[in-house]
Parts: structure tokens; sequence; C-alpha cells
């Protein structure tokens, strides 16, 4: 597979990036064992690349940002690792404090009922208080899975039509998209996948149906602003057409 070039030219105009960039961190793992390190520092390192692109898509003004940081499935991880992927996601919330006066809404896509009640509380007090803001929306999906999500929807709109609110042939794409986690918010526009895996892995299946896909062989912990200029570069050339011609 020959992955894109990485030398970014000249940024596109702001019309031409992308709504809603969707990342999946990939990589943590491979870049710590290269380095002879346990896993858990590279999701250390990968945390750090996470604040990095948050703030220069911030800079950048695009409005609508996901990243995969756990999903459904990564609970069979070795205990040590699940741990310390909580305690990164329980420091972020203390820490994210900082960005209220930049005006960025937080919210937690997944299931939130299996985190500790400590951390359920302090995931729900973080999308109260940011709820208002509306310059950027940070989306951090966490025991996220794309079909876990549908199944929830799909069980929402059942109770609807049991509870006599819903008429079974009034239930369409947009109803589905409105029980989604992502209700509202804008489709994915592009989605990025560093460390050389070329697939979804169950993420934002639903609203990727028509993103642009970027993919390149950087570890996450390694990618940083010259490499996300080089996908939106590249983004901005695609000639998107939506099932039309
Ligand atoms: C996938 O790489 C990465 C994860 C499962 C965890 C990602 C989590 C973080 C970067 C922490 C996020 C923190 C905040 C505050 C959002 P992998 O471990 O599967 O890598 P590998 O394929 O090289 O093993």
């Amino acid at each position: 597979m020959a992955f894109l070039s990485q030398t970014p030219k000249q940024l596109p105009p702001p019309e031409q990036l992308p709504q809603h960039i969707g990342f999946i961190m990939d990589g943590n793992g491979r870049w710590a064992k290269k380095r002879g390190l346990p896993r858990k520092f590279g999701h250390r390192e990968g945390a750090k690349t996470f604040k990095k692109i948050v703030r220069y898509c911030r800079n950048l003004g695009i409005r609508y940002i996901s990243f995969y940081a756990f999903s459904t499935e990564n609970w069979k991880r070795p205990e040590d690792e699940v741990n310390a992927i909580m305690k990164l996601f329980d420091q972020y919330i203390d820490d994210v404090r900082g960005f209220f006066d930049e005006e960025t809404r937080m919210v937690f896509l997944g299931d939130k009922s299996k985190f500790t009640d400590s951390l359920q509380k302090k995931m729900y007090a973080l999308e109260a208080d940011t709820a208002h803001y509306d310059q950027m929306t940070l989306m951090i999906a966490a025991n996220y899975g794309g079909r876990d999500e549908i199944a929830h929807a799909a069980r929402a709109l059942a109770e609807q039509v049991k509870a006599g609110t819903l008429n079974p042939e009034d239930i369409t794409e947009d109803s589905v998209s409105a029980n989604l986690y992502t209700a509202g918010i804008p489709d994915v526009d592009l989605l990025i996948r560093p460390s050389g895996e070329l697939r979804l892995s169950n993420y934002l299946i639903w609203q990727t149906a028509y993103a642009e896909f970027y993919f390149t062989d950087v570890l996450w912990p390694d990618f940083d602003e010259k490499q996300l200029d080089c996908a939106l570069i590249d983004f901005a050339s695609r000639n998107r057409r939506f099932g039309g011609v």
C-alpha cells in the first residue's frame, strides 16, 4: 500500500476544510513497544497528541471533531492498560476546564454506564457545563461501538412506537440519526486513521456513510499538525458527489 505524501503544501481556504473530522487514535501500543515501554506509555503519549490536535483544529476553526478513545471491545485488554486509559480520561476531564474560555462544547459518545460512578459524574458534569458553547464541539467516543449505537437508537425508537408516540412508517433516516449519540451533529466529512490499519473498526459507522477516508502509516503518538495539514490538503482535492454525478 502506497501512502500519501507526508509533505504539506498550502492549507486550503476555510470553506474547503471539513466541518467534522473523525480521528481513530491508533498505534499507541506499537509506539510504546518500539521503545521497549509498556503499552500504557503509548496511551499517555497519545493523549498528548490528542490535546495538540484539538488545539490545532480549534485554531483552524474546525467546528466538530471526534476521537475514538475506547471501544466497547477494548474492555478485553489487560486490566492495567484499561485502568491507565480510565486514568487518562479522569485527568483530562480535570484539566479540560481550561478549554471553557475557548467556547468548546464537550460530548462523550457511547454508553457511560460501564464507567465508575465518579467518572460518569465527571463526564455528565462536563457535558452540562459546556452544553451552551458553539464554537467547537469536541467528542470523545468512550465505551463506544457503532453497532451498539445503532441498536441503542433502535431500542429508543421501539419504545416510542410501544408508547404510541411514533408510527413505524415515520421511522426515517432522520429519526434514526436523531436517536444516535451524535444527535444534532453533522456527519463525518473526513475520517483519519493513522498507524497503517485500513479499517473503520466499528467507529461512527452510520455517520461515515459519505466520509472521505485518509490513512497514514504514522503512529498516533507521532501524528502532528503537519500530518493533519497533509490530510486537509488531500481532502480539499477530493470530488465529493454523495451519490450524485
Ligand atoms: C488504540 O491504539 C488506542 C486506544 C485503544 C486508546 C486511545 C486512548 C488514548 C489516546 C487516551 C485518550 C485520552 C483522552 C484524554 C481522550 P492501540 O493501543 O490499539 O495501538 P496498537 O494497535 O499499536 O496496539
